[in-house]
């Protein structure tokens, strides 16, 4: 489902006459496999979301390769990368990233917009998702009329609504209590065991890490690949 091989990545930073890079990955290897959840630990500033931002093409690589569903994304243009990732990513954020000016519904239906599904369809697959995931009462609120656990429930549909292969997720419990937590931790469970979803989710939060079927571990941008659960706090 995904691989990534020898992947090496830096940031260059400064202004002429003074520029400099700060390696952040270097030879990282990893390999999760169809409706696996990884979890990724590390310290802050390890290249936890670097590594996210690479699998997701937001930035390339200065060398390695990645496979994602066969496909070598690895140099994929900006216009490929589009269309890739509204194909086959759902993404989950710590501050949910709603768009403040869209309601609940229209937050959620807005990738299939994007994808330019018609809008009957559009708002009927909206509708079911938006009820099997409890939220339909809420689906003419606007972001800061909803709970943080209500905010992420609506970013968990926007990221279902396409029905994609992988979630990436970046702290997704990051900002939520321990009850909601709980609540959100067992809706992305179902989701893994009744859809088959992939999930590649990073945490600081060992309850996290203890939904993930194994948890990986970067330090001094090296993955390591760790068998069974395994959490060290930082
Ligand atoms: N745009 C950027 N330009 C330069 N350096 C960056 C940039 N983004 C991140 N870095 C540096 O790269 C390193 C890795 O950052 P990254 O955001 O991937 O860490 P992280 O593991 O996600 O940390 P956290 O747990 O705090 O979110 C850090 O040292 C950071 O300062
Ligand atoms: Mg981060």
């Amino acid at each position: 489902m995904i691989n990534v091989e020898h992947l090496h990545y830096s940031y260059k930073i400064g202004k002429k006459g003074k520029k400099s890079t700060v390696p952040v990955l270097k030879d990282v290897n990893l390999e999760v496999g169809k409706g696996e959840i990884v979890s990724i630990v590390g310290r802050s500033g390890s290249g936890k979301s670097t590594l996210l931002n690479l699998l997701s093409g937001y930035i390339t690589a200065d060398s390695g390769k990645i496979t994602i569903n066969d496909r070598d994304v690895t140099n994929l243009s900006e216009k490929e990368w589009a269309k890739f990732r509204l194909e086959h990513f759902g993404f989950i954020f710590q501050n949910y990233e709603l768009i403040p000016s869209l309601t609940a519904f229209e937050n959620v239906e807005l990738p299939l917009t994007l994808k330019g599904v018609p809008r009957k369809q559009r708002e009927e697959r909206t509708q079911i998702l938006l009820e099997s995931i409890g939220l339909s009462a809420h689906e003419d609120h606007y972001p800061n009329e909803l709970s943080g656990g209500q905010q992420q429930r609506v970013s968990i549909a926007r990221a279902l609504i396409t029905e994609p292969d992988i979630i990436f997720a970046d702290e997704p419990t990051g900002s939520l209590d321990s009850e909601t937590e709980e609540d959100v931790l067992k809706l992305i469970k179902d989701l893994n065991k009744n859809r088959n979803i992939t999930f590649l989710m990073i945490t600081h939060d060992q309850e996290v890490a203890a939904i993930a079927d194994r948890t990986l571990k970067i330090h001094d941008g090296k993955m390591n690949q760790e068998r069974g659960v395994y959490f060290e706090a930082r």
